[in-house]
């Protein structure tokens, strides 16, 4: 049974699922697969969302999901938080961690200076005492996601940046080298998007099971 660490499959929470109708779909198309757990990553954007009225909407979202959908998997609460300068000092922070663990997932703005990131993310850690978990490496600059490879964060990959035959195997080789753990399909707002999750399943065979425990641990808000 596999894990899915980064999914956008709340209902209304985003402009990922927008209805009970696409979550269903979505669920199935993933217990088909056999992933057995869901991590929740709705976005919170700190520039728009207050956590107190974030965190509401979300257990309502996570109620009608299981009033509509006959034995879901099972589904954690979390976040995609976006990371910006100010969120280090932002209230209720640890609030957003996925379920009762000290881990929190962020996105890192893809086009911006780069210095205040690696600041705001040691703050995050040294201040905040929590433990980012770098969401989607795939989707930033090259020399970016080096360095935050460097930081000895948790990192997540999407499936969809192994369907690239170009650049399969260098995310093979930084799971192997324990710079990538944690896999995760992003789906949005289409239940097809889990057949990306399908392949990559078997493009990484022999490393599912290092990624899946190490979902485990972060579940279980242990060290990686
Ligand atoms: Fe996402």
């Amino acid at each position: 049974m596999y894990t899915d660490f980064h999914a956008h499959i709340l209902p209304g929470m985003d402009h990922g699922s927008t209805s009970t109708e696409t979550t269903r779909n979505q669920l199935s198309a993933a217990k088909e697969l056999g992933i057995s757990t869901i991590v929740a990553t709705s976005h919170f954007y700190p520039d728009i969302h207050r956590v107190g009225r974030y965190l509401e909407k979300r257990e309502l979202s996570l109620k009608r999901l299981q009033d509509s959908v006959e034995d879901p998997p099972h589904i954690i609460p979390g976040a995609e938080v976006t990371l910006t300068y100010e969120l280090p000092s932002l209230p209720d922070l640890e609030k957003l961690c996925i379920s009762d663990t000290d881990y929190i997932l962020i996105e890192v703005p893809e086009y911006t200076q780069t210095k205040w990131i690696f600041d705001a993310l040691y703050k995050i850690s040294s201040v905040r005492k929590l433990r980012p978990v770098i969401a989607h490496i795939d989707r930033y600059e090259e020399s970016i996601a080096e360095e935050l490879m460097d930081m000895g964060y948790a990192v997540q990959i999407n499936a969809e940046a192994l369907m690239s035959i170009r650049n399969r195997n260098k995310w093979i080789r930084k799971i192997v080298q324990k710079r990538i753990d944690l896999l995760g399909s992003d789906v949005h707002s289409d239940a097809k998007e889990y057949k990306y999750f399908s392949r990559s399943l078997k493009i990484l065979k022999d490393h599912i099971p290092t990624l899946m425990q190490n979902a485990d641990r972060i579940l279980q808000n242990r060290p990686l």
